[in-house]
């Protein structure tokens, strides 16, 4: 485990690198605790804000130096989350979040979400691969149960799904789940969210991509699905679109001190959603990305304000 000595050295260099002032850090530590949510099937309660391994964190994983992730990784866990989405296509991201949680002593502590998906030859998945993939998770992440599967991108559920349902019946894992992040999908996953037992769905939702607002959204909660964030910034999207503009002052009124918080703690405003994991390779990004799941949330009429000032940019 980092001690306090080393997360306070962190903390600093991090406020430092974002630019905020001193006393606006120590305030911030004296935010009270972090906001969780409950996964609806099984009463869990998870921080608000975790971390995505795809983009650049898995670029970083693929390098010849990780030591980066494992400042990102530590600054997830000493500022109060546990929630880390992976994935064996996303190349190394898996072993290496894996191997660097095992050094910092805190395997149990991380919420480890990953998926399964191997790929289908002649319209179907072997389902020894697809075991054998599933062991290796089991592998590299080193805890079981694991906290949550899902098939990716809803890859031959046929298949994948029963095997995820086996080893939940197993005890082997704690959740289960299906994602997408395709629109042409939403229409396969809604099929799903009615007829199987889902605890969890991974999709893309954010201020300039609400198309899952119509039906998806709604049918979670109506079925008690939790929901995990992807794409929050559209990866590259929205750090384009803001390139160069000021945050408006009004974003104090939800306690948004950056683009990043403003982003997020618009997607987590919405009450269907569980948690959202942003990838990143930074520990500043990740400090700047958990100050969103501190103080307050937009209410309805902030959201859409917020979404008519996205849309209003130029560009
Ligand atoms: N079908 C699926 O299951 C599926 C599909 C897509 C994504 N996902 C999951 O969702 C996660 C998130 O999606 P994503 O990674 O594609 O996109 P994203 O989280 O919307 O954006 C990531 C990008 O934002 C930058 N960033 C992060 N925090 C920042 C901050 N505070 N300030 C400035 N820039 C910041 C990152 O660069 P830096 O490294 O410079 O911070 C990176 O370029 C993935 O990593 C993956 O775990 C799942």
């Amino acid at each position: 485990m980092i001690t306090r000595r080393q997360s306070l050295t962190l903390a600093l260099a991090s406020a430092a690198a974002l630019g905020l002032p001193l006393g606006r850090l120590l305030a911030a530590s004296e935010r009270g605790p972090i906001l969780t949510r409950a996964i609806p099937s099984s009463g869990q309660r998870i921080p608000v804000v975790g971390l995505g391994s795809s983009a650049t964190f898995a670029q970083v994983a693929r390098s010849e130096d990780v030591s980066a992730l494992r400042e990102v990784l530590s600054a997830l866990l000493e500022h109060g989350g546990s929630v880390f989405d992976t994935a064996p296509s996303y190349g190394e991201s898996e072993k290496v979040a894996g191997a660097i949680a095992r050094e910092l002593g805190a395997t149990e502590q991380v919420f480890w979400a990953t998926k399964l998906k191997v790929a289908a030859r002649g319209g179907s998945a072997d389902p020894a691969a697809a075991r054998a993939q599933v062991e290796a998770s089991f592998g590299f992440l080193g805890k079981t149960p694991l906290d949550l599967i899902q098939v990716h991108n809803l890859g031959d559920l046929a298949t994948q799904l029963p095997i995820l349902k086996a080893l939940k019946a197993e005890g082997r894992i704690r959740h289960l789940g299906v994602t997408t992040t395709f629109a042409p999908q939403y229409e396969e996953l809604v099929k799903l969210m009615r007829a199987e037992p889902l605890d969890f769905i991974g999709i893309d939702y954010a201020i300039d991509n609400r198309v899952m607002e119509e039906t998806v959204l709604p049918l979670a909660q109506e079925r008690g699905i939790a929901v995990m964030v992807y794409l929050p910034f559209g990866r590259t999207r929205l750090w384009e679109r803001v390139r160069g503009q000021a945050l408006p002052d009004w974003a104090a009124e939800f306690d948004a001190a950056s683009w990043a918080q403003f982003f997020l703690k618009w997607v987590l405003s919405h009450p269907a959603v569980t948690v959202v994991t942003p990838a990143t390779s930074k520990a500043k990004h990740m400090i700047d990305n958990l100050g969103a799941a501190y103080g307050r949330l937009p209410d309805a009429g902030q959201r859409e304000r917020m979404a008519a000032h996205i849309a209003a940019l130029p560009g």
